[in-house]
């Protein structure tokens, strides 16, 4: 009796402890959604029962361990056991039931998650090796960043131009694999205004672990005022609209404007330098071979950087106006 209550305190010690270390509050990131609420609490009940389970066979498994051992001098062969059926029913049938239970659960919340509200937004998101995009049909425009409203329900719809991303905001709790040749769909609804990020949670190549995307959740007055901003920038002249290309196509993941080496050249200082390709030739970097560089980029690769990293996509996705937009924005980074 002195034994079992022991043990019974023990566990609901370490059960408290371990639950406590477990607890999703200290864990993961604040909450910023309608649907990451349902994760939490899913996940503080798993929390406990796991903690519980740990604390059942540790505290047992020790306290046997050490208040049970072999006393000195004592060489008798221990009590031989044969199994005890009505245990390893109770151990087999309980399990079952708390498995189910969750199973149960987990369909009910992912019912909830699935949920469709009437007045949704939607946003196109596109991944591609390193960079995201977000198309926002209902505005008709295209930004790097990811601006929602609070409380308004959002249906992304996403696509990938080559490999398989991962869209994961931490505090949204959702997460949906970008998977090339098929469209995948994720609804969530912003329940905090806040700065946030996007994270690529799948490995996707060299720069994954860059392929981060500002996510900002805005009430109606800022995000109205960013919806016009943006609709505004259409009247740029070349070099600015080459900018946002330059974003919104994904060139910035791998060629920085500060002159920082990266997976491909940076483009600060570029233009009108002359630069020394594989063979040991030297080449003029000009309007010809920028744009000869942006179609083909295989054909002369400067020496130190590696081949067949650039996607030969631009000149089937970029207009030329586009691509002339580019290179005056290339060429206004001249010094
Ligand atoms: Cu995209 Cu990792």
């Amino acid at each position: 009796m002195k034994h079992l209550l022991a043990v019974v305190v023990l566990i609901v010690i370490v059960t408290l402890a371990v639950g406590f270390l477990l607890n999703p509050e200290n864990l993961l990131p604040t909450l910023a959604s309608e649907e990451g609420a349902f994760v939490d609490q899913l996940f503080s009940l798993y929390a406990f029962v796991i903690a519980f389970f740990f604390a059942l066979i540790v505290v047992i498994l020790l306290y046997s361990t050490i208040v049970f051992r072999r006393k000195k001098g004592d060489d008798k062969p221990g009590a031989n056991v044969h199994g005890n059926s009505v245990l390893e029913i109770v151990w087999t049938v309980i399990p079952l039931g708390i498995v189910l239970f969750f199973a149960g659960l987990g369909a009910v919340y992912l019912k909830d998650t699935l949920k469709a509200e009437p007045d949704e937004m939607i946003v196109e998101v596109t991944a591609s090796q390193w960079s995201w995009r977000f198309r926002y049909p209902e505005f008709g425009i295209s930004s790097t960043e990811l601006n929602l409203l609070n409380g308004r329900q959002v249906l992304f719809v996403f696509e990938s131009t080559d490999v398989i991303h991962s869209f994961w905001v931490p505090e949204f709790r959702l997460k949906q694999d970008v998977v090339p040749g098929i469209t995948t769909t994720l609804r969530l609804k912003p329940t905090l205004p806040g700065s946030y990020k996007v994270r690529c949670a799948e490995l996707c190549g060299l720069n994954h672990a860059y392929m981060l995307a500002e996510v900002t959740v805005m009430e109606q007055a800022e995000f109205d005022a960013w919806v016009a901003s943006e609709i505004d920038s259409g009247a740029l002249g070349p070099p600015d609209r080459g900018a946002k290309l330059a974003g919104l196509n994904g060139c910035l993941a791998c060629h920085s404007t500060d002159g920082t080496r990266s997976v491909g050249p940076s483009w600060r200082g570029l233009f009108g330098s002359e630069e020394i390709l594989e063979d040991g030739s030297v080449v003029l970097v000009d309007e010809a071979y920028l744009l000869e560089s942006i179609l083909d980029p295989n054909l002369q690769v400067v020496e130190g950087y590696r081949p067949d990293l650039m996607p030969k996509v631009y000149g089937d996705t970029l207009s030329q106006e586009e691509i002339q937009d580019l290179i005056a924005y290339i060429r206004s980074l001249e010094n």
